[in-house]
């Protein structure tokens, strides 16, 4: 039902396809982070219109509201949400550490109060996976513990220890063979507990392994060698998951060290706020010099807001706080990120991946605006 198959490799960095019962994912991929069952201000068609091959729903917000009874009547997340590729659902716990308050973490689980109306919810391995199974997706992930950065050494590794019980105690409580759990691997920035964690989950053979407990506060410095140590000892034969990770130069980073999924707020988040992905920088089109050109975004990028608008329409349409503008600022910095794993990908075939990166950052860091 899952099957991961390489293409190609240049370096360490590889391109390759992941089926699932809800459609075929080419990676390197992106994922856009659809947290409320929907990636916010667009729409399914046009998602699938910029290349979107599978969105990430949070379990947390799922599960308090509307609750996971609700999207299972509807047949699990793409009957809810119309869109009918594969998702992949987060467990919760670090949405927990993030949203939750007065939350309290013991072996059994995490207790916290919820955002919404400050009522007392559990969250266990069991429960994680009672709600992921509702939710339908078709990659659900381990129940883990996300370190905040900076965090004690001890710490860490009696939480990465923990979270190996957790994944034992996920893998025996899920029931559904249509959906691929992926372990997650913590350990934070220290070689020796990432080996820890890499050696106590690797015999669970889950059909793909994520890089958890990253990009949570420390430098790129700090992070890269963490990702290039984790990435090399996971399985050649499996998909390789870098969680909340996508900002472009780290998308371009990340697959040169083997990663090949990866997902982020970025892209819908920054484009929210006003701010245009391109190979020349982060444009910022809340700025004066925009709101006289007349030029797109992109002149290269195939999106709708690019094929149809300048940029002195969208910078007035900011301006204006109308709502067509942070929905094409999503729609064109998803498509921006979509092209990017695109042209990786299509590097990696010609084998080329180095140098296609060198000269893509050479571009991107030269005059970002
Ligand atoms: N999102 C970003 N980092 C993490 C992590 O370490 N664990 C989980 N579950 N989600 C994440
Ligand atoms: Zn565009």
């Amino acid at each position: 039902m899952f099957e991961f198959a390489v293409q190609a490799q240049s370096g360490r960095a590889r391109t390759a396809s992941f089926t699932t019962p809800h459609g075929t994912v080419q990676t390197p991929m992106f994922m856009p982070v659809g947290t409320q069952g929907t990636v916010k201000g667009l729409s399914p068609q046009e998602l699938s219109e910029i290349g979107s091959q599978i969105v990430l729903a949070n379990t947390y917000h799922l599960m308090l509201r509307p609750g996971p009874e609700l999207v299972a009547a509807h047949g699990g997340l793409p009957g809810f949400t119309a869109y009918p590729g594969p998702f992949l659902t987060d467990s919760g716990g670090f949405q927990v550490m993030s949203l939750g308050h007065m939350r309290r973490i013991t072996e059994q689980g995490v207790t916290f109060k919820s955002h919404l109306d400050g009522s007392s919810v559990q969250l266990t391995p069991e429960r994680s996976m009672e709600v992921q199974e509702a939710l339908g997706a078709d990659i659900i992930m381990a129940f883990d513990e996300c370190p905040p950065f900076p965090a004690e050494r001890d710490y860490i590794q009696a939480s990465l220890e923990r979270t190996v019980r957790w994944l034992d105690r996920c893998q025996a409580a899920r029931t559904r063979e249509d959906q691929a759990l992926f372990a997650i691997v913590q350990g934070g920035i220290h070689p020796d507990l990432r080996q820890q964690s890499i050696d106590a989950t690797l015999p669970y053979a889950t059909p793909g392994f994520a890089i958890g407990g990253l990009a949570v506060g420390e430098s790129k410095e700090q992070m890269f060698p963490a990702v290039a140590f984790t990435a090399e000892r996971l399985p050649a034969n499996k998909p390789r998951y870098l969680m909340g990770v996508g900002h472009p130069e780290d998308l371009v980073a990340g697959i040169a060290l083997g990663v090949d999924l990866f997902d982020c707020v970025y892209p819908t988040r920054t484009g929210r706020f006003g701010y245009a992905l391109t190979d020349d920088g982060r444009l910022n089109m809340n700025s004066s010099a925009p709101r006289s050109q007349l030029e797109p975004i992109d002149a290269t990028c195939d999106c709708y807001a690019c094929r149809h608008y300048t940029r002195a329409y969208l910078a007035h349409l900011l301006r204006a706080e109308e709502m067509l503008a942070p929905r094409m600022l999503s729609l064109h910095n998803l498509r921006y990120l979509h092209r990017l794993v695109e042209r990786a990908r299509e590097a990696v075939v010609q084998g080329r991946y180095g140098d296609w990166a060198r000269e893509w950052g050479e571009r991107y860091f030269k005059k970002a605006l």
